[in-house]
This record gives C-alpha cells, structure tokens and sequence, in this order.
C-alpha cells in the first residue's frame, strides 16, 4: 500500500490534551505511514493512553491538528472518527461481557457506514483468530484475557479499518500468549498490509515487529527513530527493554561504584 505522494497516512501535529487543567499531552507530534508498524513507547503516565484516546476522538485537544492521508480530521467526534478508518483497541480491551464472540464481533462492523459484507469479514476474522471460532456462541466473559485481546482486534478489523490503534496489546498477558497476539499483528501487518499505531510499555516486542518508534516522557516525545535505531539507543536499553539490560546496567553501575572507590 505505498502512498505515491508521499503523504503519511496519519500525520500529527502539535497536539496537546489536558485534564481540566493538568497537561498529559505537550505539543506531540509524529506520522505512520501506510502499511507501517510504528509503536509508541513510553513508561506510567507518559501520555500514551491520552494520544490513543485523543486520535480515536475520546477526548478532545486543547490544540494540533490530526490528518488522515492529507485531510485534517475534526477531533472530539468518536462515531466519525471510527467511520474515517480509525479503529482503536483500547487498554484493557472492553469487550461486552455478557454478549456471545458472535455478537461482539458483529458490534464492530457498526463502525461502517455499510454493514454489507460483514458475514465474508466475519469469516475472515475467524481465520485470523482460530481460536475465536471455537467459542463463537460463548459469553465473552468465560474468554481468556488473550483471547479477549483477540476479540478486541476482531471486533476492530470487522470495521474494515485503514489503521489499528492497539493500547498495550500485551498487558497482563503471559509470555506465550503476548508471542502469539503479537505474530497475529506482524501478520496483518504483512500480508493484508494493515497499517498500526502500536502503544506498549513492553519495548522488547514492540520493537520486534515496529518499523518506526516514538518514546513519550511525560507528554512530549523524547526519541524517535527507526527500530534499529531506537534497539541501538542506551536510552532505550537502559529504561525500556527487558531484564537482561536492566541487569547490564545494574552491571555498569556496580563497576562505576567499584572505580569511585
Ligand atoms: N481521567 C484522567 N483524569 C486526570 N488525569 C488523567 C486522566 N487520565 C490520565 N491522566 C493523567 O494524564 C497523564 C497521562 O496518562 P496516560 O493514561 O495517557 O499515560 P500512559 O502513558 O497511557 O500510562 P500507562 O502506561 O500507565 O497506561 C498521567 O499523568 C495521568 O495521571
Ligand atoms: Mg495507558
């Protein structure tokens, strides 16, 4: 899916959010190209969740501009947005408890403006996510938390979207599942060439499957790069990746400690 104008698919400018008076988003800017993986990283509070929900229209910016392929998008305006393309996956996934796989899935084709062709997209996601069509009549509530991460990305590829937003695919999830969740989406990403703004505290996989990365600090953006860039930067090394870098660090420290004595 290259753009032959080169004009990213999601480009974001200056965008600032508040809480009532408190700033979580300082003037952040940053694109995803067309069929890119670009993930945005980030420790507790850093503002990760608050872009998401600003892009998705939850909340609405103080000021910047958001646009989808060249058109800015107005903000604050979650059903339209949704309708543009935009499917966001939120943390902590919400799917519908008390309604069956079947009927969460179907709840995302809503979405479009069309719902013509939704059992062929159904059939399609029950491709993807195997393990869905084995509990298609379940509750959703007796699911796993993997594979309500898988319900959640379901229920948003239904609306057949230009571009996945996925908040923090992989919390709470164990190894082997956050593996699994985490191929699926490489997968998209390469063969349906599905475009996605990936937000993790978990660098290390996250890193596996971005092309481009952004690491937010309390509402600005501290680092970009690609993802050989950002896997080669201590920064990154020493804050965001996993426990044998912390233990490197640990490693470094002790030795200055060592010298200084
Ligand atoms: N509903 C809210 N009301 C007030 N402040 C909030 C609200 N939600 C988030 N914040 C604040 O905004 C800042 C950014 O929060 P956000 O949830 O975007 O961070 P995050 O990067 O997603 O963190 P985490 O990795 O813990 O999910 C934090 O200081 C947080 O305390
Ligand atoms: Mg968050």
């Amino acid at each position: 899916m290259a753009n032959p104008c080169g004009v990213p698919l999601l480009a974001v400018s200056n965008l600032e959010t508040y809480y009532g008076p408190i700033a979580a988003l300082k003037g952040i800017s940053f694109e995803v190209r067309a069929g890119q993986v670009v993930t945005l990283l980030g420790s507790n509070g850093a503002g990760k969740t608050t872009t998401l929900r600003t892009l998705s229209g939850l909340l609405v910016p103080r000021q910047g501009k958001v646009s989808l392929n060249g058109v800015a998008i107005g903000t604050g305006e979650p059903a339209r947005t949704a309708r543009r393309g935009i499917a966001h996956v939120p943390e902590g996934r919400e799917v519908f408890p008390l309604l069956s796989v079947r009927e969460n899935l179907m709840l995302g084709a809503c979405a479009r403006a069309s719902r013509s062709g939704s059992t062929e997209d159904l059939e399609r996601v029950l491709d993807d996510f195997p393990r869905l069509r084995e509990r298609l009549n379940q509750p959703a509530a007796y699911l796993s938390g993997g594979e309500q991460q898988m319900l959640a990305i379901g229920r948003a590829l239904m609306g057949r979207p230009t571009i996945l937003l996925l908040d923090e695919p992989s919390l709470g999830l164990s190894p082997k599942l956050v593996t699994e969740i985490f191929g699926i989406i490489e997968r998209l990403n390469r063969e349906r060439a599905m475009t996605v703004l990936l937000v993790e505290q978990n660098a290390s996989v996250a890193l596996e499957i971005a092309h481009f990365g952004y690491v937010l600090e309390l509402g600005r953006v501290a680092l970009a790069g690609t993802r050989e860039q950002l896997r080669e930067s201590e920064d990154i090394r020493d804050f965001y990746l996993g426990a044998k870098d912390v233990m490197a660090r640990e490693g470094r420290r002790w030795k200055r400690r060592k010298i200084w004595r």
